[in-house]
């Protein structure tokens, strides 16, 4: 077992892969954080407890006058409000006394084989081969009954600990939780960066790098989304770390609502992270008997720099995240219409898009938004999931057949969260719309937002939706939501309630999601929001790829796509090929770049196949047998990043290699053209004994060559400002 207990030393010990977690119970019962680091083989670190003789100003529980001992500066393992420590509180609930200052002491634990799941939430599970086992810490506020479940889940060979909460009211009166975060660390030092991913619609998971100062710092969203602005996702690395050295702590919440990652610095030079639930109009009601469950956060450590922990993450949110059929079945290449045709299609030009699509070897269709109601524009018809029989005539399967007909597969593009006030469903059920009662609701896009938390809205979309997908071989579904939550409350919802609304919608649309990829196994889903609105685990738990961005702009992409590989496997990101002049930037950019960047996620196109010229049609051709070629190195390969689009500023480059290290992709891109620079990359993760060949060129490099010496690109491009190389292992 990777979990240890030392009844005499009262002391936990967690062994993940070659890392170690360490907490003790303290004195009067508070549970303590002692490490969390590279593996340490002792159990005893009581020794790191600080021991300076502090201030009046910092309490001790309980009048102990005696110890040193206050909560103010001891490392907490789940810190609460409003008893001593006075940094940022990772719980707070208000008991019957109305006071919201809470207590927990340690009273038992559990060490359970096999890894715990989450009621109605989206969590990490254990496949057959993995070793993963759970611990259950109990502790408790003896004043007001509250009952606080820690669970940890601890992978036995890989550097991953999770971690959720459970708060249940196991006393006599009504509790309200205020606060409950998923996890929190504290750290004897601040000496850290803090790197998280940031941005806007269009520009999503930009890379930031910060030293950590004293103050505290918030990274969220109050947009009931997890948003384009921040990604549910932070790390603390060592001040010296880079892609291949130093420490990194990776902090990942499976969630898509309101959420907040806090990193405080006290006057201590001590440092504290928490992560969970957004507490902004937060609050939730518990009666005696009842529990609440928090989100997971996953935790990942490397001592061997950022890019160990983003494959860390790559390889557990493929393999122990994504779920289902398409997990790790090979994708389509698809084309989708929406950059080609935008809301003007019928069912014929799409048939000439499929049979160009066909005879370029693309492998799916992609119906997208406009097929439904009278949706000529973004003004109208949320919520009308009933065929446009004016677009497609005689409905959704003659089209459909035909596309199969043709030798491709269909998929088609839902919003299902959302409501046109100018829909045949708003004037039937205008109640179903989110809304403060008693507020006017804003409008965005033209839309409203269903209200999720209603079992009746649900079932109605679960039914249309399924009545959609059963028409016709449908087998991919994009579901989008285009705009953020405001005014929120529910109709259905008493006044003390309302602030539960926010996860409620999160339950609600989780609940929605589970019913239908279980009903439609079959069918690959593919999330979206605008772009990349709500890239996050959680909705890759349900949809094992997701549309990274509106933006299709091959450079913009370097920068979009490198940011979201920090967490991120290339299996989830999806990327196309568009047109030239890009529609977002006006940009042009050579066919053979679009591909190379596009190369590097799930694979497709996004533009009018009939208007190809021969000459672009031959580049679709090669691509399609790229993308075959090299298929299992990118998406089952070990990611290496290269050349940082957010530090150079004329280049990037990355690097995947598979799994046995006999083969390496290198794609290199232009980003900003300059007269006559060179470039050198090193490469990495080789096996440097072996020796490879460029594919193309025929040469052939020692391991350690490629990656001590480098190889000199401007000898290889010519005028598409981006290439991929192909080095493979030769044996004679
Ligand atoms: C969002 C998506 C796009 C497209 C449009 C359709 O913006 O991100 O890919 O589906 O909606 O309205």
């Amino acid at each position: 077992m990777p979990i240890y207990f030392d009844a005499e030393k009262q002391t936990f010990r967690l062994d993940a892969g070659t890392s170690s977690y360490v907490m003790r119970v303290g004195p009067h019962g508070y549970l303590l954080h002692l490490y969390y680091g590279a593996h340490t083989s002792d159990l005893d670190l009581s020794y790191m407890e600080p021991s300076l003789p502090r201030a009046s100003f910092c309490p001790r529980p309980h009048g102990d006058p005696e110890t040193f001992f206050s909560l103010d500066y001891y490392p907490m393992e789940y810190p609460a409000y409003g008893a001593g420590d006075f940094r940022t509180a990772a719980v707070s609930i208000l008991g019957a006394n109305g006071c919201a200052s809470t207590d927990l002491r340690y009273r038992s634990h559990e060490i359970r084989s096999g890894k715990y799941a989450l009621k109605g939430l989206p969590s990490v599970y254990a496949n057959e081969t993995d070793a993963v086992d759970t611990l259950d810490i109990t502790l408790s506020d003896e004043l007001t009954g509250a009952e606080v479940h820690l669970l940890y889940g601890v992978f036995a060979d890989r550097n991953v600990i999770t971690r959720a909460t459970v708060v249940k009211n196991a006393g006599t009166a009504p509790l309200t939780i205020l606060k409950a975060a998923s996890a929190a660390m504290d750290f004897p030092t601040m000496d850290y960066d803090l790197i998280h991913l940031y941005g806007m619609w269009a520009q999503e998971r930009w890379i930031s790098r910060e030293p950590l100062t004293h103050d505290t710092r918030t990274v969220g969203s109050l947009r009931g989304s997890s948003s384009h602005n921040h990604n549910p996702f932070a790390a603390l690395v060592s001040k010296t770390a880079d892609e291949d050295h130093g420490e990194a702590y990776g902090y990942s919440l499976v969630y898509s609502g309101n959420f907040a990652i806090e990193a405080e610095c006290d006057s201590f030079h001590s440092a504290r992270i928490l992560m969970g639930i957004h507490p902004t109009d937060f609050r939730w009601h518990l009666e005696p008997g009842e529990s609440f469950t928090t989100p997971e956060a996953v935790l990942v450590y490397s001592n061997e720099g950022i890019g160990e922990m983003s494959r860390t993450y790559h390889k557990l949110y493929r393999y122990n995240l994504c779920r289902g059929e398409w997990k790790e079945k090979k994708r389509p290449i698809l084309v989708n219409n929406w950059e080609a045709t935008y809301f003007g299609f019928d069912d014929e030009k799409l048939l000439d898009i499929a049979k160009d699509a066909a005879d370029l070897g693309i492998e799916m269709l992609v119906m997208d938004d406009g097929w439904f109601g009278k949706r000529n524009n973004d003004h109208c018809s949320l919520g009308d999931w009933f065929v446009n029989e004016e677009k497609l005539k005689g409905g959704l399967k003659p089209l459909v057949d035909r596309v199969n007909a043709l030798g491709l597969k269909f998929g088609i593009w839902f919003e299902p969260e959302m409501i046109s006030p100018d829909s045949e469903l708003y004037r039937k059920h205008p109640d179903w719309c989110l809304c403060a009662p008693g507020r006017k609701p804003s409008i965005a896009r033209f839309q409203y937002v269903l209200d999720m938390t209603r079992e009746d809205v649900r079932d109605y979309l679960f039914t249309v939706i399924s009545g959609v997908l059963s028409s016709a071989n449908i087998v991919y579904l994009k579901w989008d939501f285009n705009r953020n939550l405001s005014e929120a409350g529910s109709a259905l919802l008493p006044p003390e309630r309302q602030q539960e609304f926010f996860h409620r919608y999160v339950l609600g649309l989780y609940d929605l999601l589970e019913r239908l990829t279980s009903a439609f196994p079959h069918i690959l889903f593919e999330g979206c929001s605008g772009g990349g609105g709500r890239f996050d685990p959680a909705m890759l738990y349900y949809s094992p790829q997701i549309w990274t961005s509106d933006d299709t702009d091959a450079i913009e992409r370097c920068r979009i796509q490198y940011g979201t590989s920090m967490v991120y496997p290339a299996s989830s990101i999806s990327a196309h090929v568009s047109a030239s002049p890009n529609h977002q930037t006006g940009r042009l950019t050579p066919f053979e770049t679009r591909g190379n960047v596009a190369m590097a996620g799930a694979f497709g196109y996004e533009l009018d196949l009939t208007k190809l010229t021969d000459e672009e049609r031959a580049l679709v051709r090669k691509q399609v047998a790229q993308y075959h070629a090299y298929y299992d190195i990118i998406q089952n390969g070990d990611l290496y990043r290269l050349v940082s689009p957010f530090e150079n500023d004329v280049c990037c480059a990355w690097e995947y290699v598979s799994a046995d290290r006999s083969e390496a992709l290198l794609t290199f891109v232009v980003t900003k053209c300059r007269v006559g620079f060179t470039t050198f990359i090193r490469l990495r993760g080789l096996d440097p004994e072996k020796r490879y060949q460029d594919v193309e060129t025929g040469r052939i490099y020692s391991g350690d060559t490629l990656m001590n010496v480098g190889v000199n690109l401007s000898r290889y491009w010519k005028d598409s400002e981006s290439l991929i190389c192909h080095f493979r292992e030769v044996t004679e």
